[in-house]
């Protein structure tokens, strides 16, 4: 890889803000306070994904001299007593990885009532129709086509390995009711069909919850509906999603030579790829959490500051890092010493 993903992301950001007018600044916003304090809410806290984010926030407020408070909201309730000790502590705005993305219009009520600016990281409020909520600042992944490189990285890892594609099976673990991760796994999908995958091979594990016991047991179900399959391709909206399907995998005896996975984040699978033994945990389509996380608290300090608008909608690239080159890959991002 010659660019850092951070520098490939400083240059979209930047791009973005050139193409587009720049945004006004808000001249109803009223005198900029003292010190600016913000808070940065994430739906996982226990997700390496998001302590990076919060590294990188971190980083941000070191650097801009603000202040900074990070807290877990893993349900509506935290999410709405975390906008009140926000407010009870003299916070100005946060940047939020909501828990329901349907939350959308009850958090910005909250927080125009209370004052507060908010920018959405990594999931998008949707309206109750389900239509992103456009007006409210977001930055995220580029997910379907970030997707669409999980996909044909599978692809190309099953032909290098000569495996006849009709013989082979795909375990896509969904979680539809999430854009982001749609949008993900519909982009591999697609991306497997374009490459000529046959369609009648490709079968969908639908989590119920976001975490490695979800997908576990969504693969669990999927395995042991096609017990004929005997080689799989492993796609999911997260290194956690494919991570659970790995090891379900592995209950039923599968290994690193007959099924092979690619998440998604790159932060949360370091562990996973540093075993001694390959696993069917292949690679992951890297995404820079803590340039997330820094450009998002950056960006709302600044609005705090001068009224400075972010730009409505930012995305980030993702690179395939395997077991060959996560190390170099990750030490060079910062993710790792
Ligand atoms: C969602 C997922 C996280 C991570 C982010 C990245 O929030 O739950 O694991 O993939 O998207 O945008």
């Amino acid at each position: 890889m010659k660019s850092s993903l951070v520098f490939v992301s400083l240059c979209l950001a930047l791009l973005a803000g050139c193409s587009k007018n720049p945004a006004p600044a808000d001249s109803a916003s009223p005198a900029a306070p003292a010190k600016v304090k913000i808070g940065f809410l994430v739906k996982q806290p226990e997700e390496p994904w998001f302590q990076y984010e919060w590294k990188g926030a971190g980083a941000a407020a070191a650097k801009n001299n603000f202040e900074l408070v990070k807290l877990g909201v893993q349900d509506g309730e935290k999410v709405m007593t975390a906008i009140d000790s926000l407010v009870a502590g003299g916070a100005q705005g946060f940047v939020i990885c909501t828990p329901d993305v349907r939350l959308g219009p009850a958090i910005m009520a909250r927080a125009k009532l209370k004052g507060l600016k908010v920018i959405t990281v990594d999931d998008r409020f949707v309206t109750a129709d389900g239509a992103f909520m456009t007006e409210v600042p977001y930055l995220g992944m580029s997910a379907s086509k970030i997707g669409a490189s999980q996909g044909d990285a599978l692809f190309t890892e099953m032909q290098n390995r000569k495996w006849p594609a009709a013989e082979t099976g795909v375990c896509v673990v969904t979680f539809e009711e999430l854009d982001t991760a749609r949008e993900r796994t519909d982009g591999a999908v697609g991306a497997l069909k374009a490459a000529g995958f046959p369609t009648a091979n490709i079968f969908k594990a639908p989590q119920k919850t976001t975490d490695v016991p979800g997908s576990f047991d969504a693969a669990n179900i999927l395995l042991t509906q096609h017990p004929e399959v005997k080689r799989w391709l492993i796609v999911g909206m997260n290194d956690t999603a494919v991570l659970g399907a790995v090891r379900a995998m592995e209950g039923r005896s599968f290994t690193a030579d007959n099924a092979i996975g690619i998440g998604i984040n790159g932060t949360d699978c370091i562990d996973e790829l540093s075993k001694t033994k390959p696993t069917p945990f292949f690679g992951s389509m890297l995404v820079s959490a803590p340039y997330e996380g820094y450009k998002t608290a950056e960006m709302l300090a600044q609005w705090i500051k001068d009224g400075t608008v972010p730009p409505p909608d930012t995305r980030t690239p993702g690179i395939l890092i395997t077991r060959e080159n996560f190390k170099q890959v990750l030490k060079k991002e910062g993710i790792i010493e």
